[in-house]
């Protein structure tokens, strides 16, 4: 049987009147690459926020706007996944109220405050609702102490691998990443085309997926 590999992609949009967001800088790119590459490995489900990207063929699309969408298309699906990778910047925060009617200049004058609220972390949920068989890899942007913050990170959600790289790959072409694996290897990648990291990305896992197989049988 082939196996099943969810992938998330995109930013989220989080909206605080019927016409404003707040999001984040995230192009997809990276994730669309990774949903190309893994689908000579298996049957792949991508959920994607809102890009400027056409969906890959061959993999089932599915689209989602904000952050509690993401969480409940994911939810719903992560349980018959091998392989999960949460390449998506899902927003950290939202507005805690989202007005009905668009909010008049007039009722503000003086400026406008949003009180923000955190969003559900979907990725350290399946972290705490990982299967034995399950793959879970997530991604981490950071701007500084790259490898130290993607450690904890990997700890923290309970990941098998986590893709660290610079903040400002998330609109560019390349990227250059750093490979963590729960066994505390660090493998460094070279800048590459996001293609190319992508099909380094799913050689990796595949790679840990026989390593599965192998100690279940
Ligand atoms: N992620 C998620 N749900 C969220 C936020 C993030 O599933 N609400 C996932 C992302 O898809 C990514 C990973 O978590 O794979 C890293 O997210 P990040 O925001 O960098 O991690 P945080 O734990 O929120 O740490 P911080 O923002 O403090 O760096």
């Amino acid at each position: 049987m082939k196996p099943r590999i969810l992938i998330t992609a995109g930013p989220t949009r989080e909206f605080f009147d019927p016409v404003r967001y707040i999001s984040n800088r995230s192009s997809g790119k990276m994730g669309y690459a990774l949903a190309r590459a893994a689908r000579r490995y298996g049957r792949v489900t991508l959920i994607s926020g809102p890009v400027a990207l056409k969906p890959p063929s061959g993999v089932a699309f599915v689209r989602v706007v904000t952050a509690a969408e993401m969480a409940q298309e994911v939810f719903r699906r992560y349980r018959e996944a091998d392989v999960v990778i949460m390449a998506a910047a899902v927003c950290d925060y939202r507005p805690a109220t989202t007005a009905r009617h668009k909010i008049k200049k007039k009722q503000r004058p003086a400026g406008l405050r949003l009180e923000l609220v955190p969003t559900v972390d979907i990725l350290s949920e399946l972290g705490r609702r990982k299967r034995p068989h399950q793959i879970l890899v997530g991604f981490a942007a950071e701007t500084d102490r790259l490898v130290a913050n993607a450690q904890e990170k990997l700890r923290r959600k309970n990941l098998d691998l986590i893709v660290a790289n610079d903040a400002c790959a998330m609109e560019a072409d390349t990227n250059r990443v750093a490979l963590l694996y729960c066994d505390g290897r660090v493998e460094r990648l070279p800048e590459m085309s996001k293609a190319r990291v992508a099909g380094e990305i799913l050689k990796r896992i595949q790679r840990l997926l026989t390593g599965n197989h192998q100690r279940a049988h």
